[in-house]
Parts: C-alpha cells; sequence; structure tokens
C-alpha cells in the first residue's frame, strides 16, 4: 500500500512502500580515483590518518606494484565507467620518487579512461620538498598539489612536531605555485593558545602567496594519538568561534569563498576531487586503508581495505586486500547522503538526493521536518542548504538525520 508522505513544499506525494526497500539508479554517480600512500617522515603527535614513520627505506617499486594489482583486482566493479579525478593522499605522497608516481600515473591511464583535463592532486609535505623533485611531479601528470602548511609560525610548528621550519614552508610554497598553479595550502587553527590576531597572521602569510584554494582544519584532538595523551592548552570554544568568523571575514574580504566547511576557493578554483565526496559520489581507493563507497543499478556498496602497509602488501600479493565489503542499508543511506551534502554552504539540489542514494528524499522526511522546526536547513523545495544557523551547528543538524 502507498505511503503518504509530504515533500519539504508540503505537498501530499505518494510513495511506493517498494521503492524504499531497495535502491534503484538510472544513472550511476561521477567516479573518482583515490590513492593511498601511507608513509611519513615522522608522525605528527595530532595525526590520527593511516600514515606511519618511514623507520627504513619505504618499499617504493613494490608498493607501486601492489597499487596497480589492487587497480585491476578492482577494475570489474567500475567496468566502462570514467574517472573525473585522482587524489594521491596520505601519510606523504610526496615521499615517493616523480619515477614512481610517473609509473602509477601511466599504469592508471591505461587501465581506466580519465576525464579529459580530469584532476590530478598530490598531498606533500613541505619537508619534502625539492624543486627538481616536484617539477618531476608536474611532468609525471600532477597537475594540482595540496601542500600541508598547517602554520607559518615557528613556535607552532614546533608544538605541532612537524619537520619543517617556517622557511621551508614558504620555499615550498612559492614554488610549487610556480610548478603546478593550482595549489591547495592545508593550515589548521585553533592551535595551541592561540590567538585570533595569530590565527589571521597565518591567513595572511598564506594570503601573500595568492594560492587558488586553502583548507582550514580545526585542529581536533583524536584518540590514539599523542595530543590526547598529552593534551596541550589549547583555545576554549569560544576562541576558536572568533577565530573562524574572522578568519572567513579575512578571506572572503580577499575574494575566497568559503564553500564548503574547511575549505575556501577562489571562484572555479574549488577541489573537484572533494566536491565529489560532499556530493555523494562515487571513489575507488586503492591502497593501504583505502575507503571506496561505489554504486551499481541496485545496491551501494562501501570497501576498507587492509590498513597497515606490510599487511596490505601480503594480502595484495594473494589478491586479497579488502579488509571490509559491505551494502550501505536503507537506514544509513540518508544519514550519510546528508552528512557529506551539509557540509557545503551552497548544499545541493534536492534531486541529487534520489539521484544518488537510489531512494525518495521521503527516506529522510522527518529529518528534514526536524530540521526545518528548528532554523537549520533552508525552507526551499528545490535545494538541500543549511541556514547560516544550520551550518554554525552542524553537527547537531547532521545528527537529525540519524534513523531511528
Ligand atoms: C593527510 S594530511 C596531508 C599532507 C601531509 N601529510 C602533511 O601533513 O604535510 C591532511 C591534512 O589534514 C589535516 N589534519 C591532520 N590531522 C588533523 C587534526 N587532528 N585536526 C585537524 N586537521 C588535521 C592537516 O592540515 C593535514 O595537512
Ligand atoms: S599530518 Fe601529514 S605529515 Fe603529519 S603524520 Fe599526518 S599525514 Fe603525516
Amino acid at each position: 500500500m502507498p505511503l503518504m508522505t509530504a515533500d519539504l513544499a508540503s505537498t501530499p506525494v505518494r510513495v511506493d512502500a517498494a521503492a524504499l526497500s531497495r535502491p534503484r539508479f538510472t544513472a550511476l554517480p561521477p567516479l573518482t580515483l583515490y590513492v593511498h600512500i601511507p608513509w611519513c617522515l615522522r608522525k605528527c603527535p595530532y595525526c590520527d590518518f593511516n600514515s606511519h614513520e618511514a623507520r627504513e627505506e619505504v618499499p617504493e617499486s613494490a608498493y607501486v606494484d601492489a597499487l596497480i594489482a589492487d587497480l585491476e583486482l578492482a577494475l570489474p566493479s567500475i567496468w566502462g565507467r570514467r574517472v573525473v579525478s585522482v587524489f594521491i593522499g596520505g601519510g606523504t605522497p610526496s615521499l615517493f620518487s616523480p619515477a614512481a608516481i610517473d609509473r602509477l600515473l601511466a599504469a592508471v591511464r591505461a587501465r581506466v579512461p580519465l576525464a579529459p583535463g580530469a584532476e590530478v592532486t598530490l598531498e606533500a609535505n613541505p619537508g619534502t620538498f625539492e624543486q627538481e623533485k616536484f617539477a618531476g611531479f608536474r611532468r609525471a601528470g600532477i597537475n594540482r598539489l595540496s601542500l600541508g602548511i598547517q602554520s607559518f609560525e615557528p613556535g607552532q610548528l614546533t608544538a605541532l612536531g612537524r619537520v619543517h621550519d617556517a622557511g621551508e614552508a614558504r620555499r615550498a610554497a612559492e614554488a610549487s605555485l610556480a610548478i603546478f598553479g593550482n595549489v591547495n595550502f592545508d593550515l589548521m587553527y585553533a592551535l595551541p593558545r592561540q590567538t585570533v590576531a595569530q590565527a589571521l597572521a597565518d591567513v595572511d602569510a598564506a594570503l601573500a602567496f595568492s594560492p587558488p584554494h586553502l583548507s582550514f582544519y580545526h585542529l581536533t584532538v583524536e584518540p590514539n594519538t599523542l595530543f590526547h595523551r598529552y593534551p596541550p592548552d589549547l583555545p576554549d570554544d569560544e576562541v576558536s568561534a572568533d577565530i573562524e568568523e574572522a578568519v572567513e571575514a579575512r578571506l572572503d574580504a580577499a575574494g575566497y569563498r568559503h564553500y564548503e566547511t574547511s575549505a575556501h576557493a577562489r571562484p572555479g578554483r574549488e577541489c573537484v576531487h572533494n566536491l565529489n565526496y560532499w556530493q555523494f559520489g562515487d571513489y575507488l581507493g586503492i591502497g593501504a586503508g583505502a575507503h571506496s563507497k561505489l554504486s551499481f543499478a541496485d545496491r551501494i556498496v562501501r570497501q576498507v581495505r587492509y590498513k597497515q602497509p606490510k599487511q596490505y602488501l601480503e594480502r595484495m600479493a594473494a589478491g586479497a586486500p579488502l579488509l571490509e565489503d559491505h551494502e550501505v542499508g536503507r537506514d544509513d543511506v540518508g544519514f550519510e547522503f546528508m552528512l557529506n551534502a551539509l557540509r557545503l554552504t551552497d548544499g545541493v539540489p534536492a534531486a541529487l538526493f534520489a539521484e544518488r542514494t537510489g531512494y525518495p528524499l521521503a527516506l529522510v522526511r522527518r529529518g528534514l521536518e526536524a530540521a526545518e522546526a528548528r532554523g537549520l536547513i533552508e525552507r526551499d523545495p528545490t535545494v538541500l542548504r543549511p541556514t547560516p544557523l544550520g551550518r554554525r551547528f552542524l553537527n547537531d543538524l547532521q545528527q537529525l538525520f540519524l534513523a531511528g
């Protein structure tokens, strides 16, 4: 029997109960490729990424072989689909040689159709910067660099346990812009004892280079990190909120749009790869600990590969790199979509929900009604967009879409 429900415009619509039992896709979402490189020069005390200190020589060649075998094994799950962007993240991918990145990208191009002009990003640490090396990455086909600067303030770089100093960060920033043009700087705020003025000094130091894209992350203390065991003296919520407001105003005045919770870009320089995550697109993740989300005609699956580099290499050699492989259930998919989409300042067209989840928007009706009633989401039937209040209390807004 059809269920009666209401869409955002409160017009009653009939939803067939059968339509809610399984997803149904008429077209598959855009597909991207993520490649994980799990080593760093040193482990930073705040970081809980799947990154491991390179104590001995990194098995670069064996790892690239494993990545290529991994991609080959995954080909049947993305058969015939075009890849719209590639992101080589970590860890510190810039630890690898340009020759290794070149071999990897050549193997990718030979196995999957890359969209013309596809964005190909590499994450880099200023502590690995060498002019000739970075120029080699560009020649290998990297056309966007994401540089982990964190702060330009010498004391903060020490407190954050970074392997580079402020001078190295500046040199890497300048050279990266000259080589790649399309560059992102990662900066963090709410750093130990940081004031609003200090955070703005970091913003100004970054703006002096005029990068097309800036990511500003609120430093969070994650379990299983050194900062969790020995907590630094961090600014309270009020100071953090003041920093956020001041940073946004400064970047806005400089022509950067705060288009996602942590991302600011000059017009047209938004990150294609990350936008696809937030718009609930598909991604194949290869390499240690990489996550994938892949849609098929009647299901969405999530996969996670073995995390420890050594174990990943062993499992890959045995042709079985997957630690987890499960279907995304109806109860989770609405929350997962909203979790991502609501990070975007402009939100997404309402029609994207059905396109990307395979279910009608009625699946999240209760959450939408609750969010509207609290003024956290716009009352506009054509878009799913957080209000300024919703952006401020994003966590509360996202929680409203948890099933149950
Ligand atoms: C995988 S790292 C990429 C770059 C490279 N590994 C580096 O650090 O230079 C991604 C970014 O996540 C951010 N990040 C890592 N841990 C964080 C934390 N605990 N809180 C906030 N941001 C964090 C940092 O800005 C970092 O540059
Ligand atoms: S922040 Fe970057 S360099 Fe530091 S441990 Fe994490 S991934 Fe490695």
